[in-house]
Order: structure tokens, then sequence, then C-alpha cells
């Protein structure tokens, strides 16, 4: 659980983590530190900052990540490892769970904190519910494909899947 007094101590290690969660995108770090201050005073009403809910999301896309690596290279590979694809696509669905509820207003680039979110997100709404939905259709279906260890499914699934990532970011994350 989270105690809301870490919030402060997270603040003073924020330079760091920073880094950390930019990997090497881009070099914005001014533009950040001059705006950290205020991320520290902010309360969104979910009761997080928005370091802490911007560093939430980012940890729980980069377990995605990692599971569409797995998935990937076992698709790659030349005796597949069908258990290790099964956990991968049955993770996802469970870390993107209530991704909906992951970008609040007040957690974009004007926060002050280190984020690929883009302010589109805000501005087109509907277009981004649309997209995040055609996500959750998507990574349901690879979960279920992934349940019945047919190769060629699972393949057909994960490159849906695949496609409705690489649809939200190009219109919604930087450096896409
Ligand atoms: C509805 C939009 C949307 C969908 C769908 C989506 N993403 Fe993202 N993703 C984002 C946004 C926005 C960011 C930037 C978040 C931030 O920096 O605050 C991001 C960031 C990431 C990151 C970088 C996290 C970090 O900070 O290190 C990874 C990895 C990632 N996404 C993987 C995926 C994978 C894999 C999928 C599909 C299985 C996916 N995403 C689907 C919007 C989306």
């Amino acid at each position: 659980m989270k105690i809301r007094q870490t919030t402060f101590a997270l603040a003073a290690i924020a330079g760091a983590s920073l880094l950390a969660a930019c990997g090497g995108s881009d070099n914005s770090a001014p533009e950040a530190d001059a705006a950290a201050p205020a991320a520290e005073e902010v309360v969104l009403d979910n009761g997080m900052t928005p370091k802490e809910q911007i560093e939430l999301r980012q940890g729980q896309l980069k377990k995605m990540g990692k599971a569409f690596k797995t998935i990937s290279d076992q698709l790659k590979a030349s005796e597949p490892d069908m258990a290790a694809i099964q956990a991968a696509a049955a993770s996802v669905p469970v870390e993107s769970e209530g991704m909906a509820d992951w970008f609040p207003a007040g957690t974009g680039p004007d926060s002050g904190v280190k984020t690929d979110a883009l302010p589109a997100i805000w501005e087109q709404p509907d277009l981004f519910t649309e997209k995040l939905s055609d996500f959750q259709m998507a990574a349901g279906g690879l979960a279920t494909a992934a349940e019945t260890g047919d190769m060629a499914a699972i393949g057909a699934a994960f490159a849906t899947t695949g496609g409705t990532c690489k649809s939200c970011h190009e219109t919604f994350r930087e450096d896409d």
C-alpha cells in the first residue's frame, strides 16, 4: 500500500528517476526541472501526485512492453516456449487493467514530470478512448488465442494487438 509521506521522499530522488524513466527518448530535462516544484505540490483527484500517477502508468506500460517482447521472441524461436507465451499473453489484460484511469487531467507534459504522453490525449479524449478499447479487445483476443496453443492464431492475434499499441503511440505518445 502507498503511504502518502513517501511522496516527499520520492520527490527528492526525482532527478535520478527522471533519468531512468526517460529511456533516452529526448533531452528536455531543463524544462522538467523548471516545473518540478509545482509537480510535487499538486495532488490529483485520485490522491496521487502527477509524478506518482505517471510513474505508475509507465511502470505498467513497461511490463506490457516486456510481455510483448517475450511473445515476439518466442514466435521467432525455433522451438517456442508455449508456457512463456501463454503467461505473457495472459499478463497483458491484467497489467493494462484500469488503463482508462491512468491519464487523468494534470498528468500531461505541462505537469513538469517527464512523460511521453502527448497533449492530444486530453484534446481528443474520444479518439484516445477508442484506441484504448481497440487495444483492450485485441489483448483479450491474444490471451484467448494463447490458451488454444495454436501458433498461427497466436501469431495473428499478436500482430493485431501490436497494431493497436502502435496506432495509439503514433497519435498519443512522443517519439513515434
Ligand atoms: C490508448 C493508448 C495506448 C495503447 C493502446 C498502448 N500504449 Fe503504450 N504508451 C501510451 C502512452 C501515452 C505512453 C507514454 C506514457 C508516459 O510517458 O507517461 C506509452 C508508453 C509506452 C511504453 C514506455 C513506458 C516507459 O515509460 O518506459 C511502452 C514500453 C509501451 N507504451 C508499450 C505498449 C505496448 C506493448 C502496448 C500494446 C500491448 C501499448 N503500449 C499500448 C499509450 C498507449
